[in-house]
């Protein structure tokens, strides 16, 4: 984050904190986000908003069930990988307190940037599994994101959106940040970091390196099952996987559905050549010297 406090208007319900861009709900419930009490068999599962956390959740849960898709489809996903840092407001129920009632193996999303995840994660040396997307498909599907979640503040037209996101000002802050952040943790702590390029490019590689990071041992069969049950149209098609359950008042995908396109490079539909000389720009003075190359298409 580049910018002062106040040299820019915040959206409506997102706050600064510890400069970083934040829902105001997840915000109030910090003091129970910072003394969670991880387990070592935890994993969990990072990402900046939009990179393919709910894709990533679905195969390692498949995994954990080791490919058995009755167990996968029991529960809608976010009651079998857990926001942590969120409360679901329509029932009230925190991702903390979710967490706290389940039994182990545990799985656990979480959006925070590297400097902001709860010290007994670390401490337990918790394995992660991070998944990062280029940064152009992300700002795409996070502008659609805040069209139909209605928690989230309306996000105006494009270009309004795509500068904001570009200097960091939307909830969870600076893509650049988070996803660098990220990379350099993992030379002290056992992060498989992944990119959702690769995962497109070639789910069967992908899945093989989590199935190796997670020391399981399945059989080609079973990862075949995993392969298509968690591909993308598999995926949209099913109601524990397309947040379907969540209420249109919360969620509306009539404005944009949460499964929607499931593509690289859909940006090139989006950006003009204009804004793409000035994020290229952006992007080459933030991403310098960091070491980590995406991909904008495949
Ligand atoms: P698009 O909006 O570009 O379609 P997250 O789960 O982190 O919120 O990410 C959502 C994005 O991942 C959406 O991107 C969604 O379509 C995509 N996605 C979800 N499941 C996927 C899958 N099985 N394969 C490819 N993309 C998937």
């Amino acid at each position: 984050m580049e910018n002062a406090e106040n040299s820019f208007k915040l959206q409506e319900d997102t706050v600064l904190f510890h400069n970083i861009p934040m829902s105001k709900i997840i915000v109030n419930n910090w003091e129970q986000v910072e003394s969670f009490q991880a387990r070592p068999d935890d994993l969990i599962i990072s990402t900046y908003p939009k990179a393919g956390t709910t894709w990533m959740s679905e195969i390692v849960d498949m995994i954990y069930n080791n490919g058995d898709v009755t167990k996968s489809s029991q529960a809608p996903i976010y009651c079998r990988v857990p926001y942590m840092e969120f409360i679901m407001p329509e029932e009230n129920m925190s991702g903390i307190q979710q967490l706290n009632n389940m039994a182990s193996p545990r799985l656990i999303k979480t959006h925070l940037p590297v400097q902001l995840l709860p010290k007994s994660m670390w401490e337990n040396k918790c394995k992660i599994i991070y998944v990062a997307r280029n940064a152009k498909d992300v700002a795409v599907s996070y502008f659609y994101f805040h069209q139909s979640v209605k928690l989230m503040p309306h996000p105006g037209p494009w270009e309004e959106f795509l500068q904001k996101y570009i200097a960091g000002e939307v909830s969870y802050g600076s893509w650049h940040d988070h996803v660098k952040g990220w990379w350099k943790k993992k030379q002290e702590h056992p992060i498989l970091y992944l990119f959702y390029e690769d995962m497109k490019e070639n789910p069967d590689r992908e899945i093989r390196k989590v199935i190796q990071f997670l020391e399981k041992d399945l059989g080609e069969e079973v990862l075949e099952k995993i392969i298509h049950h968690t591909d993308f149209q598999a995926m949209k098609e099913n109601p524990m996987t397309n947040y379907k359950t969540i209420t249109p008042d919360l969620l509306d995908q009539k404005a944009s559905p949460f499964m929607r396109k499931g593509i690289t490079g859909d940006w090139k539909n989006h950006f003009t050549m204009a804004q793409n000389e000035v994020f290229d720009a952006d992007y080459a003075r933030k991403m310098e010297g960091s070491g980590l190359q995406f991909r904008m298409e495949i």
